[in-house]
Order: structure tokens, then sequence, then C-alpha cells
């Protein structure tokens, strides 16, 4: 809730509300939301900081930076960790058919741009994404800032995005099988993806040998060295995908026609 200022703004409309933040001692990441509110609401919003952009505590507010502070985070995947973990505390508040969501922009830094947005999107269950709405970001760190010659245009926009959590129990319980499923579909989806623009790259048609040899020359060593199973990984792709890959004589593939 930061300053509260949006609890005062819900109940003068008359909208029954509560705010929690860490410097009053909750904290998203380990504190149940339903259990500190005492019932489950229509909408369980979040606010949280948008990566290191702003830094809460040990400088808005308090003399020390707090460890699981979200705007004290090793680095980007430890960001996304603590995000996913804070929208599955909003989810198990909300009721049945109500909503939860989050305000987040995006941060480029050093020409790298991290969109925290995409990542929300990617981690939650697909089939409860309900809206993405755009908005104006105001008081940006950027708006004092003028660039005579920038190659591309500053963030003036952040995201409200909603989920809608679903109404029936058996759904509702289903949350750890449809995200490690839509993370399942990804991750092959990938893989196909490699393995055809490697094989593209070997002029459409590739002995596995080459095929193991090329991805092992993309891939990041260390991952290869702890998933031993990677050749056989490689050539399920090209048997369970006939669409994309097509063999020819035993050991080499081409890239099927249309
Ligand atoms: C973008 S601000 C919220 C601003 C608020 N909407 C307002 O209008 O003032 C992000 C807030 O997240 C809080 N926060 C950071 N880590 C947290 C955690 N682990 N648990 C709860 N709140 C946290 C910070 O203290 C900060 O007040």
């Amino acid at each position: 809730m930061g300053s509260g200022t949006s609890i005062e703004v819900a109940k003068d409309l008359g909208i029954e509300a509560v705010g929690l933040d860490l410097h009053q001692g909750f904290n998203v990441l380990r504190d149940s939301i339903v259990r500190a509110v005492g019932k489950h609401a229509d909408l369980v919003l979040s606010h949280p900081p948008y990566g290191g952009m702003v830094l809460y505590s040990g400088h808005v507010w308090g003399s020390e930076p707090h460890p699981d502070d979200l705007s004290h985070c090793m680095d980007d995947d430890d960001f996304h960790t603590k995000l996913q973990i804070a929208l599955f505390n909003q989810r198990g508040a909300t009721a049945g058919g109500g909503y939860y969501g989050t305000i987040i922009s995006d941060w480029r830094r050093n020409g790298q741009y991290s969109s925290y947005q995409a990542e929300c999107i990617a981690r939650m269950p697909q089939d409860e994404l309900a809206a993405v709405l755009i908005k104006a970001q105001h008081n940006c760190m950027s708006d004092n800032k003028r660039y005579g010659k920038m190659k591309l245009p500053l963030i003036l926009h952040e995201y409200v995005i909603l989920w809608q959590k679903p109404k029936s129990i058996q759904s509702r319980l289903s949350l750890l099988r449809s995200v490690a499923k839509q993370q399942q579909a990804r991750l092959t989806g990938a893989w196909i993806s490699i393995v055809r623009s490697v094989m593209s790259e070997l002029g459409n048609r590739a002995s596995l040998e080459d095929l193991y040899h090329a991805v092992e020359k993309n891939a990041d060593p260390e991952k290869l060295k702890r998933n031993i199973n990677w050749r056989a990984k490689v050539r399920q792709v090209l048997n369970q995908n006939r669409q994309w890959f097509e063999p020819v004589t035993r050991g080499v593939w081409e890239l099927a026609a249309d």
C-alpha cells in the first residue's frame, strides 16, 4: 500500500479496503495475506517496487535495507521468483470468481530491458489472465531527463495486469499443474525452435552428429553438463515433431516441407 493513499481513496469511495506493506511489518513473501486480512477479497492488487528502480527500505523508509524488500533483489531472476511468490499469495487471498493483479512497469538500465510485466504474465496461469491495461506512468525517474539523440523512447507507461481466480474448487486446486504444464509447453517449443534454427544453419539437412555438435556450440556448457540426456532430447524433438522434421536416412534429418 506504500503511503496508503489508494486505501484512503477507496474508503472515500465507500469501498472496503485493507492495505499491507513491509514498512508496517507485513511481508508478502512470508506472511499470508488472507490470514492478515481475515477473509477472502474480491480484488487483491499489489503495487510492488519495479525491481531496484526505487529502493524502499533503507531509503524511502527505515534505516536498513530489509532482506525481503522486493526493491533489494539480487538480480532479475530473484525479483521474478519473488514476484511470483507474491502473486500466488494474492491468488490465495482472492475469493472464487474475484480478481488478483499487479501494477508493474518494465525497466531499462544500461541498455538492458527487463520486461517485468511479460514475466508476470508468463509465470501465472494463462487461463486466468483477464486483462492487461496500459496507463501513463507518473513521476517517472526519467521525467526530467532530456535526451538529444535517443535511439529508443523512454518508458513512460506501466501496466495493470489482472487475473481472475476460477470459481470452481477443482480449477483452483490445479494451479501447480496448469503453471507446470504451460512452462513445459514453452520449453518444448523452445527446443523445436532451437533444433529448427540449427538445422536451417546447417543447410536444412543434418546428421545427428552435426546437430549435436551445433547444439553443443550454442548451449551453455554448464547447463549441458547438468542435463546428461540432452542428446536424447534432440532425438525426441526430431521424432515427436514430424510436422517440422523428416528423417532422410538413418541418423540424417531434414526440415519438413510445408
Ligand atoms: C511502488 S511502492 C507502492 C506505492 C503505493 N501504491 C503508493 O501509492 O504509495 C512499493 C511498496 O512495496 C513495499 N514492499 C517491498 N517489498 C515488500 C514485501 N516483501 N512485502 C510487502 N511490501 C513490500 C515497499 O515498502 C513499498 O512501499
